[in-house]
This record gives structure tokens, C-alpha cells and sequence, in this order.
């Protein structure tokens, strides 16, 4: 394990002075303060700063908040739950190596999530495989890697995953996932997707202790978002009569996972402290000694974004306003919801805070919107936030977006996703993801190209120079355009005339 930094719990930052309370949020208190003249500092250095050397848009994950996130998991938990970090939220290898450095182990929802926790060096025990179908492919990469365990989300896929240990001679330790159906006030697990209906799970168990090369080891459960802590003690309840069902039948369930799903705040949400959860593993053995059940049950949580989420700040710049009306006011900024803070597009119920983060002395003075940069209408990152008066070149804060917001960024627009800083401690920030390059983006197209025949691997390798020359060298209008009117020709027009004249060519080149 590397080197800890000391005493993060107790940390507020000291350098700059308090950000002004008409923008400010207890829960960013202890990486977020601001110059005299009221620009936002993250960790003491000036966002800026932070602008000039890495551009925008741009990720900044604070490294003290995540090493904090998790530790106020362990402080409550301490050995009781073993703790898995959910990498889809954010899977950035440098947050997994600091997850790893803080004693969690990983919940990955694919191969790729396997492998990336390979290379931030877990070792394959500490690593598990959740999702709802895995290909064969896949089985057999997890099962010869050794992981931690498999979870079978159906009967179906308890069958796949017995099959692949048989073909591969290989014991799997496995888990099943199961829909407790639980139903609290409006709160619902009935039509999530996932899991086993109860109701099937003493079938799910025969079919998975019969099979001669599946290891049994528990189940698994995800309700989505966590409102409170009834909601994972109403869960436990129905699995702990579960596991004495099993014990009554001679099966032994030695652990129960409860996933992940506590909250993490975004704009006004409410999201309930850790620390609420301190009695669950008293009140989970309570029920395991009230029901007879006679051997321990390791119990798994398997948090995402309440580690990562309030860690991460979203830097862009405003590049104009508009006015649609006397009271409509838009913002268009760098960013958008589909190349950067893709959960606004996905959330509609979530408004996120935007903060301005160069101008956090001047008063919120009216309503605009902040529109995104892509060709949609719907691209708006939020709606009716009141604001100073914003010009070209400002800076915005997107607050809370460590979680799900990379991962789920596309590059709709043919817009290059932002890089990712982490800002440590000390202020010194490092790169952790570069920016989107066109060239991988455009890749997956140019590789099928080439793998055309030899004759069109020529026509559309000439066809790529002499777009890519004419675009980007900028070379005024083409003989073309004069020809048209001198009107705008499109990249896709030139591709389009360009084939033409080839196949021309080609005829009476007679090939
Ligand atoms: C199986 C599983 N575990 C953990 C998580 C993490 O959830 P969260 O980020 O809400 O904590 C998810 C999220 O979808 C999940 O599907």
C-alpha cells in the first residue's frame, strides 16, 4: 500500500479565503476557496491557473475527497464489510490506484473494467464480475484470470457460467443476483431489470450447487439509489430468511452483497452521511443469530458514486451569450451534456450547480440558461440558475461531476471528450486523462477502410488526403465551390464528388 497523506478527515482548506455563501455547499468545503477578487480555487490553486495550463473543458478530481469518501467508508465499516469500488462510475486508472491504496477491492461490469483493474495492479482476487450477461469469451477470461467470484444475474446465465467451467475443468465461484422485490412507500425494486425474482431463488441455488464446477458462494443485490438506510435493513431482512432457507436445505451462503446506491449529492439533492449506516452490521448479525443462522456471512457493499461524485468539478468556459426574449437568457458555454456532463441529459429531474467560477464576488443577478455546445436542443446543461452577468471568456464550475459524467461522455458532434486532472493535497495538478485525439476517433472508420480491397484501399487513402488537406490546410474556396455559386461546399459533398470522378476513372482505367 503507498504512502497515505495524514489527517485528510480533519482538512479544511486554508489557502485563499471562504467562497462567498450565496454560491457555496458545506459539502465542498474542504477543496474549494476563492482569491480576494473572487475567483474559485480548488486545493488552493486558482481555477485560472488550472485553465491556462490544461484548456478547457476539463475534468478536476480532488484526491483528498476521494481519499476521504473512502475512508469515511472503512472508519464506519472497519472490517466488518468488505468494500468494493464500483468502476463504472468513474474508471480512470489513476482513481483505481487510489481506491486500491485505500484497501477496496473492485466491482467491474465487463472485461474491459477487469483488465483496467489489472493494470492499476488489484490482483485478480481482489476483483469481481457483476453484470447481466457475460459471453463465453468473457467467462473464460475472468474464470482462467482467477477473480474473486462471478455474479449469475439468471437462470440462464448460472446454466452459461456452469458450462464454461465444465469446458474449462475450472471451479468458479459464483454469486446470484437476486430481485428481492422489495416495494417501500413509492420506492420499488419490482420492475428493475436485474437479478433473480425471489421467488425463483431456491431453483437458481439447486441449479448452481448441482453443478459439479460452480462453487456457490451467495447473493448479490443492487436496488439502485439508496434513500435511506431502511432500505438496505429491509433487504438484509428478506435475504437473511433467504440464507436460512438455504441452511434448512444444507447450502451454505457465505456472503451477501448489497452493491452500491448511497448518495452523493448533485445540486439539492439530499443525500444521507455514512455514518447513519454505522448499526448495520450489528443489526445484520442480530438478524443472522435470530434466525438460527449458525455460521458467518461476510456482508459486501459496493459504492461508486458516493466515493467519486462531490470529488470531481467540470471547468468550462462561457463562449457567448444570446438573448431569445426579454427575460430568456442563454449562456453558451465549451461544454455540453453530451461530450461532458452527460448525466444532465439522463437525469431530468437533477439540476446541476453551475458555479461562476471567475466572478464569484458579483451577486446572482438573473436567470439564464447554459446551453451546451452541440447541435441539439436538448444540450442544455441547466436551466433558470440564476447568475452574475457572464461574458465571452468567463469561467464555469460544474460541480459534483466526478461520478458517472467521463464514462458516460460521448463524442456526439465529432467533439473530443475533455481531459481529467487530479489536484492532490498540495495543489500539484497532473494529467490523468488527455483530451479525445480526431485520429481515435476516426480510427474505427479509417481501419475498416483499409481493410477494404487493394483497388479502394488507393481510391479512399486519396479520398482521405485530399479531404484532410482541403479541411484543415483551409485553402479558400475550391475550383468546385467557384463553380457552385462559391457556396460552402461540405466535407461530404467533396467525398461525394471525389467517389464519383474515381469511378469514373476507374471504368476507363479499366480496372
Ligand atoms: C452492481 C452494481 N454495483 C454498484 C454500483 C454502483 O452504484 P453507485 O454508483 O450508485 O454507488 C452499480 C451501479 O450501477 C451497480 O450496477
Amino acid at each position: 500500500m503507498g504512502k497515505r497523506p495524514l489527517d485528510l478527515l480533519k482538512k479544511r482548506h486554508t489557502t485563499g479565503q471562504p467562497v462567498n455563501t450565496r454560491y457555496m455547499r458545506d459539502r465542498w468545503g474542504n477543496f474549494l476557496t476563492q482569491t480576494k477578487d473572487g475567483m474559485m480555487m480548488i486545493e488552493g490553486v486558482r481555477v485560472d491557473d488550472i485553465v491556462h495550463k490544461y484548456g478547457t473543458p476539463l475534468y478536476v478530481m480532488v484526491e483528498s475527497e476521494i481519499r476521504n469518501r473512502c475512508r469515511r467508508f472503512k472508519k464506519v465499516f472497519g472490517n466488518q464489510i468488505s468494500l468494493q469500488y464500483a468502476v463504472k462510475c468513474a474508471s480512470n486508472l489513476e482513481i483505481l490506484r487510489i481506491v486500491r491504496e485505500e484497501g477496496f477491492d473492485l466491482d467491474c461490469s465487463s472485461v474491459g473494467e477487469l483488465i483496467l483493474g489489472l493494470l492499476a495492479d488489484f490482483k485478480p482476487k481482489q476483483l469481481t464480475f457483476t453484470n447481466l450477461f457475460k459471453t463465453e469469451q468473457d467467462l473464460f477470461f475472468a474464470a482462467k484470470m482467477g477473480i474473486q467470484a462471478i455474479t449469475a444475474d439468471s437462470l440462464e446465465d448460472i446454466e452459461h457460467i456452469a458450462n464454461t467451467a465444465r469446458k474449462l475443468r475450472k471451479h468458479i465461484d459464483t454469486m446470484i443476483r437476486i430481485n428481492p422485490m422489495l416495494q417501500i412507500g413509492t420506492w420499488s425494486t419490482r420492475k428493475n431489470k436485474y437479478g433473480i425474482p425471489i421467488g425463483y431463488a431456491e431453483r437458481a441455488v439447486d441449479l448452481a450447487v448441482q453443478s459439479p464446477y460452480v462453487d456457490f458462494q451467495g447473493f448479490h443485490f443492487m436496488g439502485g439509489y439508496v434513500y435511506h438506510p431502511k432500505v438496505l435493513k429491509a433487504a438484509a431482512r428478506t435475504f437473511v430468511k433467504l440464507i436460512r432457507r438455504c441452511q434448512d436445505r444444507g447450502v451454505r451462503v457465505r456472503r451477501l452483497d448489497l452493491g452500491g446506491g448511497f448518495p452523493a449529492a448533485i445540486g439539492d439533492q439530499h443525500a444521507f452521511p455514512i455514518e447513519e449506516m454505522r448499526d448495520f452490521p450489528k443489526y445484520f448479525q442480530s438478524l443472522l443469530d435470530r434466525h438460527g443462522i449458525d455460521h458467518p456471512v461476510q456482508l459486501i457493499f459496493e459504492p461508486g458514486k458516493s466515493i467519486v461524485l462531490n470529488a470531481g468539478i467540470g471547468l468550462m468556459k462561457a463562449i457567448s451569450r444570446k438573448r431569445l426574449g426579454a427575460k430568456n437568457r442563454v449562456v453558451i458555454a465549451d461544454g455540453s451534456s453530451y461530450n461532458f456532463i452527460p448525466d444532465a441529459l439522463v437525469q431530468t429531474d437533477v439540476s446541476y450547480d453551475v458555479l461562476p467560477a471567475s466572478k464569484l464576488n458579483f451577486p446572482r443577478i438573473h436567470s439564464v440558461t447554459i446551453a451546451g455546445n452541440t447541435c441539439d436542443c436538448w444540450d442544455l446543461i441547466v436551466q433558470n440558475i440564476d447568475m452574475p452577468k457572464l461574458r465571452a471568456g468567463d469561467l464555469l464550475a460544474v460541480m459534483d461531476v466526478g461520478g458517472y459524467a467521463q464514462v458516460m461522455a460521448n463524442n456526439f458532434n465529432t467533439i473530443r471528450r475533455a481531459a481529467m486532472i487530479m489536484i492532490a493535497p498540495d495543489g500539484t495538478t497532473r494529467l490523468i486523462r488527455r483530451r479525445d485525439r480526431y485520429s481515435e476517433m476516426f480510427a474505427p472508420e479509417l481501419d475498416v477502410l483499409k481493410m477494404a480491397g487493394p483497388n479502394e484501399l488507393e481510391k479512399y487513402n486519396n479520398l482521405y488526403r485530399v479531404n484532410i488537406d482541403k479541411i484543415w490546410k483551409g485553402g479558400g474556396m475550391t475550383k468546385f465551390e467557384k463553380k457552385n455559386g462559391g457556396r460552402m461546399q461540405s466535407a461530404f459533398e467533396t467525398i461525394e464528388r471525389q467517389l464519383h470522378t474515381n469511378g469514373k476513372n476507374k471504368n476507363r482505367n479499366g480496372k
